[in-house]
């Protein structure tokens, strides 16, 4: 085997929100690779970072009274930490505001401006006049000029799907003051991508070629080059917290210019502090044109552009490496759908934490990861059983049923050799899992996982068929025994072995109790005999169904936490995500052409039809409904209207709603409804009627005109409270 040399990195999670499952999926998939490929001998550096910068940050900062150092230093430490805790392992984390980002950042903008690669030009866009800020399209809002739906973003709609820019909304307002927002002209910076055009077509095949980029990446990637690349434009206007552009007072880097030279940073920073054998010159060596190490990223599948388009091209530019392989992982949904705060699903990786042990979800998470974009679905049920039948039942189970017999007869000593039908068993097992570091390689885990479970099938037949508890009360039987248990205790440690990658802490202590440091893949080869075990202590136990209750609660009292105001700001980026938001640099880049996601609701309607073809709805149907209290704050006629009563509720976390109904002829005197709890849905589509936006719809039960009933709650009730 020729031993590789690389350097593999994360997406630097936004320093704007805590990490959730989601990105704990990529987390877990890049740390399981690199665990993996330095089992198999190759060297591997692994790090990552905050993402730091970005108008998001700035303006969150100042909403919560502190600086903006102050506010990432503070995340900066609970999404290391969470990460830590889920055993994943960078050498190191780092931030994108450092200096070593700093120098990198400017070092590459000034390679590229030397050898022609940028320009400046004015940008007409839209400013926050009470602000005094130009406004990223994720920061207005306004109604969607085909479904007119109020409050939609920028960038398109989510009720309708439809794609648009800014200036097509109607009555824009800004996110930040209210302002309506005015166009203005600024000089804006650009990187010329058409520059590119020839390299970025060459590099994208070669590396699909090479198996180093997923056919369907590549696929998708092609369409940009149709009408040329336009350029792209990587500079923002003061106020704006980020690294200034050399020679451009005012003008700074847009983030995602930084984000990924983070990845270097992050590097220099490991190479600086001496840690992992690396010194300070190794930053170069990894980071140079002709470079003999290689550069792995995990992403997801929103951010393909920024890394398979504007890396390569920044980087190629500035003379030096492109990425080796660029790995992209699909979408985590729960329980079969988007992450939901109303419905618990929103799982912070620190909540999971508080409830459960992380190498559960490494395991059932790696037994649906394969090498392609496919979205993984966390349901909890399959989680809660594979966990148990697999971990618990198939392999931990073998080391629980022999290792008391070893202790007990024989000093806790393996036998010190194996007859030879059992040595050839032992090889025959340890020749089919040798198919995982392939496997592993290529990222297929669920495959690796499959073969694994089914050598432990394997093995766990064996102990059934010698049933080891029986001839232990057979003193004639005691050398059988011995055999049986230490073959037994070999195949727990041939799976244990092939498992560590995926759960890493679990393995530790089963090699603590096997009495042996953490090994490579090749010392699967050859089974252990006549060592003296340590003790055996459960290694994992099975899951508590309601500690998984509880994890989804604790998630909803989160967001009751974490929603201190009406209008939560939007994440940089987060929205915008395919290019630049101010001028895509092929005319085309919008949320919804993001790779793989159009809108949201597609889906949502799609699977709505689906159910509705049954005569039954399934629970999920009506998760979907955020059915809420509301206490009646208003109420009164509407003038022009003989069927409609205008309420104002008082929707708790929600804040106010109004809501226009249709039960006028029911109630002849509204205003002794003040005061009443009502149940409404909070999540239906806004609607612009003749009289204003009506936010939800009131239920009542009846067959209509005079017969209509509100229906009531308890006293308990509380404004806010979802129906369930
Ligand atoms: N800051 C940028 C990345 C810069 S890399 C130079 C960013 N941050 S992010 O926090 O929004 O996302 C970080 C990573 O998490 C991305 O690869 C993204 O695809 C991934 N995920 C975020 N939510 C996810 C899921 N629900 N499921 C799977 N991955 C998800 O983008
Ligand atoms: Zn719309």
């Amino acid at each position: 085997m020729t031993t590789r040399e690389i350097l593999v990195t994360s997406a630097l999670p936004y320093a704007n929100g805590p990490i959730h499952l989601g990105h704990m999926l990529e987390h877990i998939q890049s740390d399981i690779w690199v665990r993996a490929m330095r089992m198999a001998g190759h060297s591997v550096h692994y790090v990552c970072a905050d993402d730091a910068h970005g108008s998001a940050i700035m303006l969150r900062a100042e909403k919560e009274g502190i600086t903006p150092q102050a506010l990432i230093d503070g995340v900066w430490k609970e999404h290391s930490s969470a990460l830590r805790d889920f055993g994943v392992a960078y050498d190191h984390y780092s931030s994108t505001h450092t200096d070593a980002n700093r120098e990198l950042t400017a070092r590459i903008w000034l390679a590229l401006r030397a050898a022609g690669h940028t320009e400046s030009k004015p940008v007409k866009q839209l400013y926050d006049p009470v602000k005094e800020m130009f406004l990223p399209d994720r920061y207005i809002k306004g109604e969607c000029p085909k479904c007119h739906s109020k409050d939609q973003y920028g960038d398109g709609c989510e009720v309708c799907g439809t794609a648009y820019t800014p200036a097509d909304l109607i009555n824009p307002y800004s996110v930040v003051s209210g302002a309506t927002p005015v166009l203005r002209e600024s000089e804006h910076y650009f990187v010329k991508l058409a520059d590119f055009e020839a390299m970025l077509k060459g590099w994208l095949a070669q590396r699909r070629d090479a198996g180093a980029l997923q056919a369907e990446v590549v696929n998708k990637l092609q369409e940009w080059f149709a009408d040329g690349l336009r350029s792209w434009d990587v500079s923002r206007d003061a106020p704006y917290f980020g690294f200034e552009i050399p020679d451009a007072p005012g003008k700074y880097f847009y983030v995602w210019v930084d984000a990924p030279i983070g990845y270097f940073a992050a590097f220099k920073e490991l190479c600086d502090s001496g840690r992992s054998g690396l010194k300070p010159a190794d930053l170069e060596r990894f980071i140079r044109a002709d470079s003999k190490t290689d550069m792995v990223h995990f992403i997801g599948k929103d951010i393909v552009y920024f890394h398979t388009l504007f890396w390569p091209a920044m980087l190629h530019g500035a003379g030096l490496r492109t990425p080796t392989a660029v790995n992209v992982h699909g979408f985590l949904t729960v329980n079969g759908a988007k992450m939901s705060k109303s419905r618990g699903t929103f799982i912070q990786a620190r909540t999971y934490l508080n409830h459960l042990d992380p190498d559960w979800l490494r395991y059932y998470l790696a037994s649906l990861l394969g090498p392609t974009l496919a979205d993984v679905d966390l349901d909890m049920k399959a989680f809660e059983e594979r966990v148990n039948s697999h971990l618990v039942g198939k392999w931990v189970n073998i080391a629980s049923r022999c290792a008391g017999f070893v202790h007990k007869f024989f000093g806790g000593k393996l036998s010190a050799q194996l007859p030879a039908e059992a040595s050839a068993s032992y090889a025959d097992a340890a020749k089919r899992l040798s198919a995982c570091a392939a496997l592993y390689e290529a990222r297929d885990y669920a495959a690796a996982l499959r073969l694994i479970m089914d050598v432990a099938d394997t093995a766990n037949a064996y102990v059934a068929d010698k049933a080891p508890w029986k001839m232990a009360k057979d003193d004639g039987q005691r050398e059988h025994l011995h055999v049986v248990c230490t073959l037994a205790l070999n195949y727990f440690r041939l799976l244990t072995i092939w498992l560590a990658p995926v759960v890493p802490s679990i393995a530790a202590r089963a090699f603590a109790f096997l009495g042996e440091a953490p090994p490579r893949f090749e010392a699967a080869n050859t089974p252990r005999l006549g060592a003296t075990l340590n003790e055996f202590s459960a290694l994992t136990t099975r899951i508590d169904p309601l500690k998984i209750e509880a994890m989804i609660e604790a998630s909803k009292e989160n967001l009751q936490a974490a929603t201190p105001s009406p209008q939560p700001l939007p994440r940089e980026g987060g929205g915008a995500k395919a290019a630049a938001s101010t001028s895509p640099p092929a005319g085309r880049a919008n949320r919804s052409e993001a790779m793989g996601s159009t809108s949201p609701l597609v889906g949502e309607v799609a699977a709505r039809s689906v159910a509705g073809e049954g005569s039954f709805i399934s629970i999920d149907d009506f998760a979907r409904m955020d059915l809420r209290i509301g206490t009646v704050l208003e109420c009164g006629f509407v003038e022009g209207s003989d069927k409609l009563l205008r309420f104002v509720l008082d929707a708790g976390e929600l804040g106010r709603r109004q809501i226009f109904s249709g039960i006028r002829a029911a109630y002849a005197e509204p205003e002794k409804l003040i005061g009443r709890k009502v149940v409404f849905i909070a999540n239906l589509a806004p609607r612009k009627m003749r009289f204003g936006v009506s936010e939800g719809m009131i239920l009542s039960a009846g067959s209509g005109g005079d017969d209509l009933h509100l229906l009531d709650a308890d006293a308990g009730a509380k404004a806010g409270m979802p129906v369930k």
